[in-house]
């Protein structure tokens, strides 16, 4: 798992990025605009996607 190509989706299989999750759990409480920046295949989208299944954010949560 740790290897595969597709973006991660669960915290379990998300190496060293519990600050950025909570940060972002933070942040979306808070701001009116989040955005996640970093260098490609660096996790962005496994960020993303693994903060709304372990918050258990729906899609329409993020309008
Ligand atoms: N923290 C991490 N723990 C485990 N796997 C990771 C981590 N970060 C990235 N990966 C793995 O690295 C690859 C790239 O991750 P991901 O697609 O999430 O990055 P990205 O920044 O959105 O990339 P892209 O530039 O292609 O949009 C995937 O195989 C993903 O599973
Ligand atoms: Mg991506």
């Amino acid at each position: 798992m740790l290897f595969d190509l597709a973006p991660k989706t669960s915290r379990k299989d998300l190496y060293d990025f519990s600050e950025e999750l909570e940060s972002l759990y933070r942040s979306y409480g808070s701001a009116r605009l989040v955005t996640v920046v970093g260098p490609r295949r660096a996790g962005n989208t496994s960020l993303i996607l693994t903060f709304l299944s372990e918050y258990n954010i729906p899609e329409s949560g993020l309008l």
